[in-house]
């Protein structure tokens, strides 16, 4: 035991470092240091690696040794290994799913319990899902740096300032809102999404409505469910415990017996150059505010269902920027993403 990182950095029996502390510094100079010191690091820190994949890839490459980091995304789910092997012989041209344990088991307990929003976030933090800070789980910036990361891996890019990209929580969220939604038939899951397009890509952090019948609206839970298109697979879907003590430690070990077993991850750079697309997908949106929002959205088609407004076929990337604009005047104004397969009515 020792409180010292320098201990550990100098002793020559250990061999592989297991970053377990959280936030960005000092875990982004300790992880650096490990590496350049000549050990193996290994991490559940997804807030760390959303920024510095990069430069722990190069300095791992630069020293010899490896930077595993399953456990950062999916909780106890074989993601990063799932897609890394999908991506050895395909393009990985989306993803999307519920990243978030903690967000996942509010949403699902509200629409099974009718609990509140503020008594299921309290059960999460007891059950030890949630951040320490856990507005990074309801106001999606956890989920945020999870996408950043397959997405990363995935284009082989390195994306810049991801927390400033579309990301809408699910803070606002009420009873009501659940009720209403489930009457017509829809759950709603706190989901990330990107999909890339020729040299473009995009991404979103958002609500949104599932018909009862697909396998989000039935991810129960701290599960978490994440798919990826292959160009050649399809359609691949990964379920599992995305949050909680032993989902996460099962994660890091496997990679400790991966750098024992002198097992190798995919090799990326992460140097492709791609431009961040706010029009490349469209959508439809449910919106409540107290505010009149009709002018701000006046170059869509609107329609009025319940005390909700709803925008037809905007571009995600915009309906996010206005949604910035309206909370500043209805700072309890919510908005969810409806499957153009279901019109709400
Ligand atoms: N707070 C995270 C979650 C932990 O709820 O998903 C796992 O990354």
């Amino acid at each position: 035991m020792t409180d010292d990182i320098n201990q550990i950095l100098d002793d020559q029996e250990t061999d592989v470092v297991v970053e377990a502390i959280g936030g960005i510094e000092p875990a982004h100079q300790y992880i650096l240091a490990a590496l350049e010191h000549g050990k193996h690091v290994i991490t559940a820190n997804k807030a760390v690696i959303a920024i510095y994949l990069k430069e722990f890839t190069d300095a791992a490459e630069a020293n010899n040794v490896k930077f595993y980091f399953e456990a950062s995304v999916g909780g106890g789910i074989p993601w990063i290994q799932g897609l890394e092997k999908a991506l050895r012989i395909d393009n990985v041209n989306s993803i999307s799913g519920i990243f978030n344990g903690t967000s996942n088991f509010i949403l699902d307990q509200m629409s099974r319990n009718g609990e509140t929003f503020v008594k299921v976030l309290k059960k999460a933090q007891e059950l030890g899902y949630a951040e320490a800070d856990p507005s990074a789980d309801i106001d999606g910036y956890d989920v945020a740096n999870k996408l950043c990361i397959s997405a990363d891996i995935a284009y082989n890019i390195d994306i810049k300032d991801h927390q400033d990209l579309p990301i809408f929580g699910i803070r606002n969220i009420t009873c009501s809102d659940v009720k209403y939604f489930q009457q017509k038939g829809f759950s709603v899951k706190l989901i990330g999404r990107t999909r890339q397009s020729g040299n473009k890509f995009d991404y979103a952090v958002e609500p949104a409505l599932f018909l009862n019948r697909t396998l989000e609206a039935n991810t129960p839970d701290n599960y978490n469910l994440i798919s990826l298109n292959g160009d050649t697979i399809g359609k691949l879907d990964f379920f599992g415990q995305g949050a909680g003590m032993l989902p996460t430690a099962n994660a890091v070990i496997q990679d400790i017996l991966d750098i024992k077993e002198q097992k190798s991850h995919l090799k990326r750079n992460f140097d492709k150059r791609m431009e961040y697309c706010p029009e490349l997908t469209k959508g439809n949106y449910l919106v409540r505010s107290k505010t009149d929002v009709r002018g701000l959205l006046k170059n869509y088609e609107l329609s009025q269902e319940g005390a909700y407004l709803m925008v037809h076929q905007i571009p995600v990337g915009e309906m996010h920027q206005i949604m910035k604009v309206v909370l500043k005047a209805d700072k309890s104004a919510f908005m969810v993403n409806v499957p153009s397969q279901g019109a709400v009515a």
